[in-house]
This record gives C-alpha cells, structure tokens and sequence, in this order.
C-alpha cells in the first residue's frame, strides 16, 4: 500500500520546485496549472461524438466542446499521453477496418489532429475490425500504442513518434478499392484453437479481444479475450519491433474476460516499480459477472489466481433474466484506488437501475471482498475513471513541466466519472477517500451512447 508514497512526495517535491522555477522565471505563462479543483472529462460515444467537459466541484458538470468527424464514426477509446512537443490523445474508432486517430490537445480540451494527411483524414489501420480499447506503453514499451481488435480477435502494435506523438506512417498499402491505407507495426491473431465453441455461442465463437494493459514495469501487454477465455501475455520489453506472445492466463470456461486492472499503478512519470514491490491485477469477467485477483510473476508476466472469483453483486441477487440485457447481469470496467484498499467495478444489466459494486482490497495480499453496489445513476454503466487514474506514462519533463503540476492534484482520487451508454448521460461520483463509499454529485445528459468517460491528465 505504501510502496508509491516516497515517489509521491519525491514527485511533488518536483512539482513544487518547479513552479516556483516557473513562478520566478515567468516562462509558459500560457500552461500554467489550472485551477486545481477544476476537472477536464472526455467522453466518447457511438455517434462519432468525443465531448470535452469541465467538472467544477462540488457539482458544476458543463459541456466545453464538440469535436466531431474527426475520430471517425465510432469512437470507444482514448488513451492519454505526453510526448516531447505535445500533450496527445489517440482515440479508437470501434469500425471495420478499425483504426486510431492521433491528436494534441491545448490546455482548454480543443484537439488538433496529428499525421500525414492520410492519417488525418483516415486514421491508422488497427489491422483488424472493431477496436474497443487502446493502451500506450511505458518503459520499454513507451513508444509503442496497442489496441485490441473486438471483432477479429487480434491484438496490434502501431509505432509513436516520441517527438510528436504521431503514429508511424511508414507502411502504406493500397486496399482492394485502390484507397491507400496506414498500417499498423504488427498484429497478432489470437484464436479459440481446436476448442470449438465456447459456452456462450454467441460471444466465444472465436477470439474477441476486449482489452489491452501494460503491466507497471511496462515489460507486459495483457489482452484480455472474452471469446477465447484466456489472458494473452505479449512479452514488450525489448520494445515495439519486438512484441511476441509469451504465455497466456487460462480463466474459467464461459467466463468472457473483459478488462483488467493492475496495482500498483503506474508510477507517476512513467518510472518503474521499486524493487520490493509486489503486482497484482484485477480481471472483470462480463460474462461470469465476477471480479477475479491474481498476483504476477514481474519476471515472466504470468498470473497466478488469488483465491476463487468474486460475483460483483450481493448475495441472493438474481443473476439473469431481470434486466435490460437479454443475458445475466454483466461486469463491464474495473478500477483499482491508488491506495490499494478498494477496487470498483460497474455491473449493468438490471431491471432498475445500474450499479457501481465496491470491493474493499487487502493491501497484504491483494485479495478482495465484496463490500456493497450504489446505483451509479443510469444504464449500462459501459466506463468509468477515477480521477487522477489517467496518468500519462513517460512524459517529456522539459517543456511540459508546469503541466504536471495540474496533472497530480493534492486532492486524490475523489470522483468517478461514469459512462452511460444506453441512458446517454455523464454521472459524476463524489468518493469518500477513507471508507471509499460513492455519492452522485452531478450528471448531465444527452451524452448520446456514452461508452467512455476518462477524467483528463492535461
Ligand atoms: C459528419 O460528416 C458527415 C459527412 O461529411 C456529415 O454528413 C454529418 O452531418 C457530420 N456529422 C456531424 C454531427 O456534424
Ligand atoms: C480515405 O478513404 C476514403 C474511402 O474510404 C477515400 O475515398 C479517400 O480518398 C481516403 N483519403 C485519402 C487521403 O486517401
Ligand atoms: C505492411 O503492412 C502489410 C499489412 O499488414 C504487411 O503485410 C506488410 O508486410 C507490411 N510491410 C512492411 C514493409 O512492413
Ligand atoms: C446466468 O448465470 C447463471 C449462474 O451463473 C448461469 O447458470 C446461467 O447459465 C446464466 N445465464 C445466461 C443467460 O448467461
């Protein structure tokens, strides 16, 4: 639980001096750190939409921007990211062919695209259909971004520029219409082998990857695939040319793995772990509707189950057949409290109303329990972040150095922010720090097929 807390102060200390540099210099008038209590939010939909909120605490939730046509028709993803120039977003558009678009983004949330021309206009190849999650890496994996391919199953590393934050263009074919299109670096099919058809049918016909992790020490990739019931690892550490697959985590028959989440979290600029630490990773499995905890082996990236899965509702509650969903209550995100005593999961699927299920988490040995669900304030609770969660991993300290200061707020943790998908609505949790109990303090609707919601490092 502690092992974070000298970088912490190590990296305030930074902030501090840093600022006061800034202060006394005068320099980069125009980036200085916002005011702390004020939160940037995106969100992303299925109508092509990536919003820009401005979260005013206690409960002042507004709209700051639109940005449209720019990401495609279906962003599901961002993923946020400093590099030497720019503070950078990439964003996944869920299409087939999928593809991610690359942009920088000025301190007030506008984005600006990144790339050639072709990239701007079409984005960059995923190599597979239906992204619904990206990752950057960090260490040796720092310039490479991964993305998970729903539909097809497949996992690919695209190249980042660490100037810019642009991805690679250096590979351009031209697809059967005569169109050219950007490629990813590598892809990687991953199949159900001689299985046949996992139990659910319809979901576990084949491979579906539902998301990619870096591990802490950013050596490991973890893809999540809800239609093969495994953890594919990809072994990073000799950077993005060098992806491979190294092993794989086999979970229960049926259990559909959906997203992971690891603790430690990352450490603040993008460093590595201490030494001692031990690392431990939370699996939400949709169609299981469980919460499982394992601990990894740093060396070989393997997981190792900790006691038996946890249902992520409360004892006696019906598991099927009462909600909006066709199917059982299912689990969707996960989060882990940076201070390692509680893991959150959204849970939809019920007759009412959506939950967010808390779980308090022994910082001895990582296990969980389940504690109690809040109703999270609208339906199919698709995403959600903690605040201060996103962090970006290795940015360029020069030149960006005041906006770190904004990025690690002295308040820790205090929000979530919830993606409704089918309700359309952003839902903002007020989190009590010490017992890690949930209150909704603000919402805002017509957030049309919200499936994201990451609170902003920038
Ligand atoms: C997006 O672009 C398409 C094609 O240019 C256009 O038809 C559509 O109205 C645009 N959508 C929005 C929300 O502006
Ligand atoms: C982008 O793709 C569309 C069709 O998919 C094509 O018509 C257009 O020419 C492409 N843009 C560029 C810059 O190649
Ligand atoms: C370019 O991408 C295509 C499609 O993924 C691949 O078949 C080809 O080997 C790549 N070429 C190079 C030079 O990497
Ligand atoms: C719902 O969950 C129960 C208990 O785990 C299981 O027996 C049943 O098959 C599930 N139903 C569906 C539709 O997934």
């Amino acid at each position: 639980m502690f092992e974070n807390k000298a970088s912490w102060s190590g990296l305030l200390a930074l902030v501090a001096i840093s600022l006061s540099v800034l202060a006394t210099t005068g320099a980069m008038a125009t980036v200085l750190p916002k005011k702390a209590s004020d939160h940037t939010i995106f969100t992303t939909g299925y109508d092509g939409a990536i919003n820009t909120w401005n979260f005013n605490p206690p409960s002042t939730l507004t709209k700051k921007h639109l940005s449209v046509n720019q990401t495609g028709t279906s962003p599901s993803w961002l993923e946020f990211s400093y590099s030497v120039k720019n503070k950078v977003i990439y964003s996944a558009d869920e299409s087939a062919p999928g593809r991610v678009f690359a942009f920088s983004t000025s301190s007030d949330g506008q984005l600006s695209p990144l790339g050639s021309s072709l990239q701007i206009q079409n984005g960059t190849s995923t190599g597979g259909d239906g992204p619904v999650a990206i990752v950057k890496g960090r260490g040796p994996s720092q310039n490479c971004i991964f993305v998970a391919n729903y539909n097809s199953g497949t996992a690919s590393v695209l190249k980042v520029s660490p100037k810019d934050g642009s991805l690679s263009a250096s590979n351009v074919t031209t697809d059967s219409e005569g169109n050219q299109v950007v490629q990813p670096l590598t892809t990687f099919q991953f199949t159900r082998g001689d299985r046949g058809v996992g139990p659910v049918a319809d979901r576990q016909d084949h491979s579906y990857a539902h998301q990619v992790v870096v591990s802490p020490d950013g050596k490991f990739v973890y893809v999540a695939d809800l239609g093969a019931d495994r953890i594919h690892i990809l072994s990073t550490k000799d950077g993005c040319d060098s992806v491979e697959v190294s092993g794989e985590v086999v979970v229960p028959d049926g259990s559909g793995p959906r997203h992971l989440a690891f603790w430690p979290p990352p450490t603040p600029l993008g460093g590595g772990l201490k030494k001692s630490g031990k690392v431990y990773a939370y699996l939400t499995s949709e169609l299981a509707n469980t919460l499982t905890a394992f601990e990894q082996n740093p060396k070989t990236g393997e997981l190792t189950v900790i006691g038996e899965p946890t249902l992520a509702t409360p004892a006696g509650e019906p598991q099927s057949g009462e909600g909006i969903l066709p199917t059982n209550r299912t689990t969707a995100e996960v989060a882990v409290s940076k201070d390692g005593r509680f893991v959150y999961v959204s849970e939809r699927g019920d007759m009412v109303e959506d939950h967010i299920s808390i779980f308090s988490r022994d910082v001895q040995d990582g296990s969980v329990q389940f504690q109690k669900w809040l109703p999270s304030g609208g339906r199919m609770p698709r995403h959600f972040s903690l605040s201060t969660t996103v962090r970006p991993s290795g940015p360029s300290v020069s030149g960006l150095v005041s906006d770190i200061g904004s990025q690690y707020k002295t308040e820790e943790e205090e929000y979530v922010a919830i993606a409704h998908q089918t309700e359309g609505n952003l839902v903002i949790m007020k989190r009590d720090v010490q017992t890690g109990d949930l209150e909704i303090v603000a919402k805002a609707d017509g957030v049309t097929s919200a499936n994201y919601a990451g609170f902003s490092p920038f």
